[in-house]
This record gives structure tokens, sequence and C-alpha cells, in this order.
């Protein structure tokens, strides 16, 4: 039987992640894989999660299964998290998954299971696995248009008007609530006002992907989006990552979060989260949520990861406003300004498949064919470089 199993296609950035990691050249430049990345190229563990692994290793003393929902302390520190007191949290049925991934295939389980023919909304474009992770759910996925022919900005005409005319009351919209993957491109407050008082109107139902909270603008502000949507829709489902914000990308930590229209609601949602989990990996991970919980519940923890947090968006900001500037210094005739406006790890660049190869071929720099940068990849010491070829493949593809 298995002899006749065909090769499935590989992915597009883990190949182009596999083909860096073989290439010989020195000075090799890599911006596509979707993780964050200190000036010396390094993945780092967080100080708090030392601090809170230590802690953990003195104080744990059982490795037995956690509840089929997860861990609780860690899901009030979540909730907290993610909600604020912006909503009574009675209304939110929330089980810890394995990361972001995890979480919207469990969100995407419980409806498929309970309303099967659901329709899923996502922007085009979208996070790559999004589409995969629905339909293998059994959602069927269409898509709404978001950006911008030039692809360096919203067209938020075009996202209402596709909604407005092809939404149905009952479908679902996958939104991002901050930092869009892959375009770094977000609505504004006062856009995100009419999308919640579209899908209010229409009856479609917010499904939130929060996989970059605090690399936007602010661990508090990236959730006003959110919390704008949920002014207006009384039910929603909301996937956090801490993948990004606490570096745990190998630990797997996520949740998916179901708000009903009342607390008395909540029990059945939960009961039904839980049985979408357990025939699924039965009961989450230990490790990655302890490790968040110790440090949402202790006070001076919290706060020095904030900090942390804080940084990281800060030095991503700070690497997308000297490439911008860097650009200029080259005397290239095209603006970059526009990246200044985008959120989070990734931007568009406006580059295509042709220059993405040219880069990769002659400069040993690798960006995604789309054009989707990974700033959280660049670094001071090598801007001038990174700048320079990219002027160069300009010139050299025009
Ligand atoms: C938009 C988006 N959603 C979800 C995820 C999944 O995150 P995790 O690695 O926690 O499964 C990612 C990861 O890159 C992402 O970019």
């Amino acid at each position: 039987m298995f002899e006749h199993l065909p090769i499935a296609p590989p992915d597009s950035i883990l190949g182009l992640a596999d083909a860096f990691a073989k290439d010989p050249r020195p000075g090799k430049i890599n911006l596509t894989v979707g993780v964050y990345k200190t000036e010396d190229g390094a993945t780092p563990i967080l100080a708090t999660v030392k601090k809170a692994e230590v802690k953990l290793l003195n104080t744990e003393n059982t490795k037995g299964y956690m509840p089929i929902e997860g861990h609780q302390e860690y899901l009030r520190g979540v909730v907290n998290l993610v909600f604020g007191s912006e909503l009574e949290h009675g209304r939110v049925a929330a089980a810890q998954t394995p990361g972001g991934t995890g979480a919207l295939r469990v969100g995407a389980d419980t409806v498929a299971k309970h309303f099967p023919g659901t329709r899923i909304w996502l922007s085009n474009p979208t996070w790559a696995n999004h589409g995969s992770i629905f339909q293998a759910a059994g959602l069927e996925t269409n898509v709404y248009s978001y950006l911008s022919s030039d692809k360096t900005s919203l067209d938020f005409s075009a996202m209402i008007q596709d909604l407005e005319t092809n939404g149905r009351r009952g479908d679902l919209v996958c939104l991002h609530a901050c930092c869009h993957n892959p375009t770094g491109i977000d609505p504004t407050l006062a856009q995100w006002e009419q999308i919640a008082e579209l899908l209010a109107q229409k009856g479609m139902i917010p499904f939130v992907d929060f996989a970059y909270q605090g690399f936007g603008d602010g661990l508090e502000e990236d959730a006003k989006p959110l919390h704008t949507l949920l002014k207006k829709n009384s039910e929603a489902i909301v996937c956090s990552s801490f993948s990004k914000n606490f570096g745990l990308y190998s630990e797997r930590v996520g949740a998916v979060m179901l708000v009903s229209t009342e607390a008395s609601k909540t029990e059945a949602a939960l009961s039904q989260i839980r049985q979408a989990i357990r025939c699924n990996y039965s009961n989450p991970p230990r490790h990655g949520a302890s490790t968040v919980a110790t440090i949402l519940s202790d006070p001076t923890l919290h706060s020095e990861w904030v900090s942390e947090v804080n940084a990281m968006r800060d030095r991503i900001s700070q690497m997308r406003n000297m490439f911008i500037d860097g650009m200029k210094k080259t005397g290239i005739d095209r603006d970059f300004s526009f990246l200044a406006s985008q959120k989070g790890m990734f931007s568009y660049s406006g580059l295509n498949n042709m220059q993405a190869d040219w880069l990769k071929n002659e400069r040993a720099i690798y960006i995604v064919g789309t054009g989707r940068i990974n700033v959280a990849g660049m670094a001071p010491q090598t801007m001038d470089t990174l700048c320079n070829a990219i002027a160069d493949c300009l010139r050299a593809t025009r």
C-alpha cells in the first residue's frame, strides 16, 4: 500500500531555509523563516523564561497528565492578557493548545463538527498554513481581497465589498488581530470599527488569529482591534500563540478561546472543545504553559517579560527604519518608506519572485518569492550589504 504514496510538495519557506543552511557562501542573509532573531542572528531564550524554568525545576512535583483543557493558571493569565477588562471572563471557554496552530485546528474542528458546511473567509494573502488547517478540519475556505494592486497597502474598500457582497450569516471571517502575516499591513482602528460593524450586521463570526501580541504597538494596544470587534459582536473564536512573544516556539504554547453570548453557554462550549482535543492529542504538553503561567502570575517576572517583548518590538522597528534609510542612501528611485507603517516581523517588500531568485543566486540573500521579508532577520552590521544588493537587483531586473 505505502509504496503508492506520492511525494507531497515541499513547504516552500522551509525549503528555502534548507537551501540557506546548505549555501556555503560567507555573508549569506536569511530573511525567510518566521522567527525573531537578535542582531547576532540568534533566536534566544528570554531571560524571564530561564528564570521561570529554574523556579519550575525546583517546585514542579509531577509530570502527570494535564486536564484536557490544560493548565488552569495559564488559562487565567492568557484570558487576562487577551481580553483584559473588556469582556466578562465567564463568557470565554478557553483551552490550552499546542501552539497557535493547535488553537486554529481545535477551533475549526469544534465548529466543523457541529456546523457542517461552515465557510471561512481568509485574507488574500494570508499565512500559508491557514487554508490547509481549515480545510483539514472540514471548513470551506474562501478569500476576501486585502492588498492594493501595488502590494504596499490595504485595499480596505475591496475587503469590505467582498465580505459585504459574498458573506452570509454564520460564515467565519479569519482576521489577524495584529501584525498581518505575510504583509505586515493592518487595518487602522477606525477600519476595525467598520469591520466590526459589518460582521455584526451580516451575522458573520470573527475567527481571530492572535499570533503576535506585543509585536505591533504593545501588548495592550495590539488587543484593541479584538476588543473593537467584541464591542459589536457577541460571539468569536480567538486563537493565541505564545511562540513569538515568549520565544517558546518549540514548546508549543497556545490557546483557543470561544466567546459566547452569555456565561451560561460557556460550559457547553468548553465541553465541545474538550471533545475536539480528546480525539486529537488527548491533552496538552505541560512545560511551556507552566513557564508562561509562572511568568504571568509573578508581578516581577511579568513586568520583566513586558520589557523583553518591548525590546524585541523596538529592535524590529529600528531595523525597518534603518532599512528604509539604507535604501534611500543607495540612490535607487524605488521608495521603501511604506515599510514604516507595517507592523510585526513581516513585510511585503514589493519585490517579485524573479527578484527573490536574483538575490538568492547572485548575492546569497534569501527572501520568500512573494516578496515577504522577515524584518527580524535584519542586522545593523549587514544592512548596507542588504540594501546595496536590493538596489543592484532592482537595476538588473528593471
Ligand atoms: C499568522 C500566524 N498564525 C498562527 C501561527 C502559528 O503559531 P505556532 O507556531 O504557535 O503554531 C503563525 C506562526 O508563524 C502565524 O504566523
